[in-house]
C-alpha cells in the first residue's frame, strides 16, 4: 500500500512505524503538518491508498478526510478525547491505559474506532510511557487497522466501541501545580512525570521562576521544611515533600536565554553551588532509591555499567565520569563488561543543549566531542576484557556508534538506531565512526547509512550488520537474556582465545591504520563544522534545542516530493 504519514515531526512513534511498515513492505511518505494546503499538496503527488497519523496536534483538513480514510493514532483508551491523554492518565493514577486508532472525522478523536490496544501503567515520565508502551500498542493497532483496512472492514462508532474513557481538557499548568506544603512525595513525582519531556511543571527554585523535569525519588535524606532545597548532587537538586524530599533532575529558567532544559545545577550553577554536596554513599554502588546515574554492579565475572543520562545526551561532564567509571570497571576481576547504558535511551552523543548554554558554542562542541572520542577510545582499545553495548534504549547519532565501539552490540527489539549524524546540520561525526563502520556495513553500506539518515529498528540494524543480536522486545525478557549470554561468554572454554583474538585484530588494525589517524581526520571535519564559515551546524542545533516547528518537510522523508519518483499509477 502507499501509506502517507502527516505528522507534526519525525518522533520516536513515526520513525518506528516507518521503519516497520516500510520493512513489511508498504511504500511509506512523510509530510510535516506545515499548513493545510501543503498536506493537500502531499495527498495529490503521493495519491495514498490510506494516510496515517501517528503524531499530530491539529485536525486534519476536511479536504482530505472527506476523501480519504485517515488513521489517528490517540494515546488513549477507547473514549478518551483530548490532547492530554497521556498526562491525566498519569495524574490520575491509572493502573492500565491503552492506544485508539480512530478515524478522522470533524471532531476530534470522535471518529469510528478501527483498532485499540492496552498496556499496564508503570511509574515513570510521560515521554518514557510514550517511547515504549504506547509505541509498541501504536504499532500493534496501526498494523491491525492497515488489515483491517485491506480486508473491508468497517470500523465501529465510538458510540458503540465500549470504551471507559472520556473526554478531558488540556491539561493546564494549575492543573499540574505542586503544593510543596501539602503534596506528599509520590504526588510530586506524578506531577513532574505527567509533564516531562513537556511542557514541565511550572514552579520557582532559589525564588525565581522555572519549570521542573525529571523526577527521582529519595527513600532516605529528608530534612527540613517542604519545598526547602536540601542539597545537590552532580546535576540534581534535592527538595524536601511534607513527608521525605525528590531530587530535580532538569530544569528550564523562565528568565534565561537561551530559555532550553538544562541539568539543574547547570541551570542554577551560582545559587545552587551554597547547597551542601550529597554524594552518593559508595562507588558506584547501585543504592536504593535515589538519584544516580551511573551504577555499577557485578555478578560471575560480569561488570554492568548503567548509565541513565536524561534524554540519552552526553556533556563533557557525563564523558569523564562516564570514562573514569568505565576505567575503574576495567580494573576490576571480572571478564566481560557490559555498558547497559540507560532505560530509554542508550545515549543521543554530545549534549547539545549544554552546548548551546555554553558561553562559546563551538568550543563546548569541541571540549564534548574530545571527551566522548576519549571514551569511545577507552573502551576500543580494552584489551582486558570482552565488552557488550547491551542497548534497551534507543542509541542515535554518536550515541550509535559509541555503543559500536563495544565488541559486540546486542539491542532490544523495539529500540531504534539512528546511526548517522547530517541531520545535525550536516555534522560529519566523530566517535571513531570511519574506523567502525565500515568493516560492519561496507564502505557502500556505510556511505548509505550516513546518506539516508534514516532509523532503523533492532531487526533492520541487524540485518544491516550494524548490531549483533536483536534480543527480547520486553525489558525484563532482554536483561535476563543479555545476562545470560554475557555469563555464558565470561564462562566460556574459549574466552583465553577469543580475548587473545580480539587482541590480536587491533593490533593489526593499529599497524594498518593508528586509531589516531582516524580521529584526526574526524575531528579535522569537526572543527571546521564547529568553527568553519559555514553554520549549518549552529543552526541546526539552535533549532533543535528550542524546537522551531519545521518549516519543510526534509526530502529523504517525503519521498512524494522526490523528482525522480515514478509517477503512481
Ligand atoms: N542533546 C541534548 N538533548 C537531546 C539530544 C542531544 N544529543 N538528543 C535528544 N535530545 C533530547 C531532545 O531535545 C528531546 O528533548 P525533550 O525532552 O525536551 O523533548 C528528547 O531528548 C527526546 O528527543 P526526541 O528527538 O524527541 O526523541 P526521538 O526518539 O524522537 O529522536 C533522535 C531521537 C536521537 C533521533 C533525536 O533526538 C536526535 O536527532 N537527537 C540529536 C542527536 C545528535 O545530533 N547528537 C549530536 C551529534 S553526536
Amino acid at each position: 500500500m502507499r501509506i502517507l504519514f502527516l505528522a507534526q515531526a519525525f518522533n520516536s512513534l513515526t520513525q518506528r512505524l516507518h521503519a516497520e511498515l516500510t520493512a513489511a513492505g508498504h511504500e511509506v511518505s512523510i509530510e510535516f503538518d506545515i499548513a493545510d494546503s501543503v498536506a493537500e499538496e502531499a495527498v495529490a503527488l503521493f495519491r495514498p491508498d490510506l494516510i496515517v497519523a501517528p503524531y499530530l496536534r491539529r485536525a486534519i483538513p476536511e479536504s482530505i478526510w472527506k476523501r480519504h480514510v485517515c488513521l489517528v493514532v490517540h494515546p488513549g483508551v477507547i473514549g478518551d478525547r483530548g490532547p492530554s491523554a497521556l498526562d491525566w492518565a498519569i495524574q490520575d493514577s491509572e493502573a492500565e491505559w491503552g492506544v485508539t486508532v480512530l478515524q478522522a472525522e470533524a471532531a476530534m478523536d470522535a471518529g469510528p474506532v478501527w483498532a485499540a490496544e492496552t498496556f499496564p501503567m508503570r511509574r515513570a515520565r510521560k515521554a518514557g510511557i510514550y517511547r515504549n508502551e504506547v509505541t509498541e500498542a501504536a504499532c500493534r493497532a496501526v498494523r491491525s487497522a492497515i488489515e483491517r483496512f485491506a480486508g473491508g472492514y468497517r470500523p465501529v462508532p465510538l458510540a458503540e466501541a465500549g470504551g471507559r474513557g472520556r473526554p478531558r481538557p488540556p491539561m493546564r499548568q494549575g492543573d499540574r501545580r505542586i503544593d510543596w506544603a501539602r503534596d506528599d512525595a509520590a504526588t510530586v513525582l506524578r506531577k513532574i512525570d505527567a509533564a516531562d519531556g513537556s511542557p514541565g511543571v511550572a514552579d520557582t527554585l532559589f525564588g525565581l521562576p522555572c519549570r521542573l523535569y525529571d523526577a527521582c525519588p529519595e527513600a532516605e535524606l529528608r530534612g527540613g521544611r517542604p519545598g526547602d532545597l536540601l542539597g545537590r548532587r552532580e546535576t540534581a537538586l534535592l527538595r524536601a515533600t511534607v513527608d521525605g524530599a525528590v531530587w530535580i533532575g532538569h530544569v528550564r529558567r523562565d528568565d534565561a536565554e537561551p530559555a532550553i532544559k538544562l541539568p539543574a545545577t547547570l541551570a542554577f550553577a551560582r545559587e545552587s553551588a551554597a547547597l551542601p554536596e550529597l554524594p552518593l554513599p559508595g562507588w558506584w554502588a547501585q543504592s536504593r532509591a535515589t538519584w544516580q546515574d551511573i551504577a555499577y554492579e557485578e555478578a560471575a565475572g560480569v561488570g554492568v555499567l548503567a548509565f541513565e543520562f536524561y534524554n540519552g545526551a552526553m556533556g563533557t561532564a557525563e564523558c569523564e565520569r562516564l570514562h573514569a567509571a568505565y576505567d575503574w570497571a576495567r580494573t576490576r576481576p571480572t571478564r566481560v563488561i557490559v555498558l547497559a547504558g540507560g532505560t530509554d535511551f542508550w545515549s543521543n552523543g554530545i549534549h547539545l543543549n549544554r552546548i548551546e548554554a555554553a558561553d562559546s558554542p563551538a568550543d563546548e562542541s569541541w571540549r564534548n566531542i574530545n571527551a566522548i572520542d576519549d571514551l569511545a577510545e577507552a573502551i576500543i582499545t580494552t584489551d582486558s576484557h570482552l565488552t557488550v553495548a547491551a542497548l534497551r534504549g534507543s542509541a542515535g547519532a554518536g550515541g550509535a556508534f559509541l555503543a559500536r565501539a563495544a565488541d559486540r552490540v546486542w539491542a532490544r527489539d523495539g529500540v531504534l538506531l539512528n546511526p548517522h549524524y547530517r541531520n545535525m546540520g550536516n555534522l560529519y561525526g566523530s566517535e571513531y565512526w570511519t574506523y567502525l563502520l565500515p568493516p560492519r556495513v561496507g564502505t557502500e553500506g556505510a556511505r548509505a547509512m550516513l546518506r539516508n539518515r534514516l532509523p532503523l529498528t533492532a531487526k533492520a540494524a541487524l540485518a544491516a550488520g550494524f548490531i549483533d543480536a536483536c534480543l527480547a522486545g520486553n525489558p525484563q525478557a532482554f536483561r535476563v537474556d543479555v545476562m545470560r549470554r554475557v555469563t555464558e561468554l565470561a564462562q566460556s572454554a574459549d574466552f583465553a582465545a577469543q580475548l587473545a583474538a580480539k587482541r590480536a585484530r587491533r593490533a593489526s588494525d593499529e599497524a594498518a591504520k593508528p586509531l589516531a589517524r582516524y580521529r584526526d581526520e574526524e575531528l579535522a571535519m569537526m572543527r571546521r563544522n564547529f568553527y568553519g564559515f559555514d553554520p549549518s551546524y549552529h543552526v541546526a542545533r539552535y533549532h533543535f534545542v528550542r524546537k522551531s516547528p519545521p518549516s519543510w518537510t526534509p526530502r529523504h522523508l517525503a519521498r512524494h516530493r522526490d523528482p525522480q519518483r515514478p509517477p503512481p499509477e
